[in-house]
């Protein structure tokens, strides 16, 4: 079977057509700056580029940097607010025509990781951690995913951990391999000591670049660069659409697929922002 996986990150948009039985890219991967602003309008119009690039009319596979809860976008922490509470899943199905799965960025990259990549028969507590414009946190535990952890927003010395380490602070802050190492060990540290990981997968682009850095974590947990890379949130957001059953983040009550093209825009209560505070 063949999904096309869409990656929506906060600078670029990045497809592919995958083959889901092998985890690989049918085409060469196709990228489209992210609109400012990253409005639901201009990226789904996005979006329906990207289809018509590869002349897409199946379904399509869509990794959000946002929690994603029964198919609505819950947060915008590196996107325009106004997706927040979205009904995303209708919006994109509706623009590009094709049946859209939506699930969080880190999910759907740990999901590809730990299926065709570093992950691949760890059976443990394993945390996939994608280093980027924020940080994203994927959860798996044998195997199994648990949906729309947001431990980038962890408070480390009263700011959010992701606003401390993710990549986008390394260069933004010109900081050393050595000084951005220990900000991203003392992340890791909170974490392990809150749940016990036997893995930490590291992806993001910066994986490519993991000698750099990955020696210096001082960590008591194994620590991995991703295999997939950047390429990790395609081939997951395409692995979440071929798989049957509810998508990731949705509830028994709350099914996002099969869906309504015409569904209403969701309310805004009960929606968060990134920084957890509720909606005024
Ligand atoms: C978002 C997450 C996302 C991560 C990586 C964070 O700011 O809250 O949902 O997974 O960035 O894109």
């Amino acid at each position: 079977m063949q999904v096309l996986g869409v990656d929506i990150g906060g600078s670029g948009i990045k497809g592919a057509p995958v083959d889901v039985a092998t985890g690989t890219l049918i085409r060469p991967r196709h990228r489209i700056s992210t609109p400012k602003p990253a409005t639901p309008d201009a990226v789904s119009d996005a979006v329906a580029r990207m289809a018509a690039h590869f002349e897409w009319t199946g379904p399509i596979g869509c990794a959000f940097p946002a929690v994603i809860k029964g198919g609505k976008t819950m947060t915008a922490a590196n996107v325009d607010d106004s997706w927040i509470g979205a009904d995303a899943t209708s919006i994109l199905s509706n623009r590009t025509g094709s049946p859209v799965t939506l699930l969080n960025d880190a999910d759907a990259a740990g999901i590809a990781e730990m299926r065709f990549g570093a992950g691949h028969n760890e059976q443990g507590l394993v945390f996939m951690l994608t280093l980027g414009t924020g940080i994203g946190s994927a959860l798996f535990y044998q195997g199994k995913l648990v949906p729309n952890t947001e431990l980038g927003h962890m408070e480390i010395r009263k700011k959010e951990a992701e606003r401390r380490a993710s990549a986008r602070i390394r260069k933004k802050k010109g900081l050393t391999w050595e000084a951005w190492a220990a900000r991203l060990s003392e992340f890791l540290n909170r974490v392990e000591n809150l749940f016990w990981p036997d893995l930490f997968i590291i992806g993001g682009g910066v994986s490519k670049k993991h000698e750099k850095f990955i020696p210096l974590l001082e960590t008591r947990t194994r620590v991995v660069p991703a295999r997939l890379f950047n390429d990790a949130g395609i081939v997951g957001a395409a692995l979440a659409a071929a798989s049957p059953g509810p998508a990731p983040g949705d509830t028994p009550e709350q099914e996002s697929r099969p869906r309504q093209m015409e569904d209403q825009p969701a309310s805004r209560e009960n929606s968060l922002k990134s920084n957890q505070k509720p909606i005024p």
